[in-house]
């Protein structure tokens, strides 16, 4: 079993640990939850899910990969303690958005690093990561780091470590772009007469069952908006009003906005 260390189990540090258990990547025994607020030590303790430790205990230098889940602002401060216990041998797993691998390097004085970009529904095991790593890491310390990602969904692994950037703003900020659609879609529903509970059915499984059907099916997606649109009726008549609007440049233009925040929010 590959012995693990989580530094930081807030939201996203608690959902990576539950995930390997479950997958049974690790066990309670070789998972190391290194917290520092006094709070949540305790609600983990009672969780009885790994060993509840902080930053200086040595046992971390016993881990195969040190993931970092702290925010971005803490990272430096930590890595002082950090870097007094690492063993020179593990890999360590940023999921801090935005804080280059360079930088990690430089303040742990560790060349073995995976930056990664998850997103939300890693929560239910469907999340969706993107990674890139230092050149220093071996095939098969790449593929330890890959079967643990893949427990909370699909991975993508992306040689240019700078394309984070575009995934931040894609995949990352994404479920957010999704949220707020469906909410529209929603009230639109509610607009035309619609209980709320029917106009939120409709349009999640609408959501759903187009998603399976892109997924699935072999056209274009010109071709599946065309499939639904017959000259002169109602999906036209609704693509006509987003089309007036520029909806589609507005999407592209925001998510490159997204991009650029991401560009001037990195640490190096
Ligand atoms: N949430 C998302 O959807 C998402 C998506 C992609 C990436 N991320 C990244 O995931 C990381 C974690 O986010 P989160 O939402 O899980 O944050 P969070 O809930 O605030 O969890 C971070 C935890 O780390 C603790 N901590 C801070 N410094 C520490 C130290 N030196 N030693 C041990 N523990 C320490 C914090 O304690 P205190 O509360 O006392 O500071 C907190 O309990 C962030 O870097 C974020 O950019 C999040």
């Amino acid at each position: 079993m590959k012995k693990i260390a989580i530094i930081g189990c807030g939201n996203m540090g608690l959902i990576y640990a539950n995930s390997f258990l479950r997958y049974k990547i690790t066990s309670k025994e070789n998972l190391l939850l290194v917290e520092k607020n006094t709070e949540r030590q305790n609600s983990l303790s009672a969780m009885n899910i790994g060993k509840v430790v902080t930053v200086t205990d040595i046992l971390i230098s016993h881990c195969d990969i040190v993931i970092l889940a702290v925010k971005p602002q803490d990272f430096k401060d930590l890595a002082q303690d950090l870097k007094q216990v690492i063993n020179p041998n593990s890999v360590v797993l940023s999921i801090m958005a935005g804080t280059e691998i360079s930088f990690i390097q430089a303040q742990l004085n560790h060349p073995l690093i995976v930056r990664a970009m998850p997103n939300l529904p890693v929560e239910i095991s469907m999340g969706m990561t993107a990674y890139s790593a230092s050149n220093e890491l071996a095939h098969d310390k790449m593929m330890l780091v890959e079967n643990l990602l893949s427990t909370t969904g699909r991975t993508l692994y992306l040689k240019e470590e700078k394309q984070l950037n575009a995934v931040t703003a894609l995949s990352g900020s994404g479920p957010a772009y999704f949220f707020y659609f469906m909410k529209y879609l929603v009230d639109a529903g509610i607009s035309m007469g619609l209980d709320e509970h029917v106009s939120s059915i409709l349009a999640k499984q609408t959501m759903l069952g187009s998603f399976h059907l892109i997924n699935n099916g072999q056209k274009t997606l010109d071709e599946y908006i065309a499939s639904v649109t017959s000259k002169g009726g109602t999906t036209e008549a609704a693509l006509k009003i987003f089309n007036e609007h520029q909806m589609g440049s507005v999407i592209v233009t925001a998510l490159l906005s997204a991009e650029q925040r991401a560009e001037e929010l990195s640490i190096k």
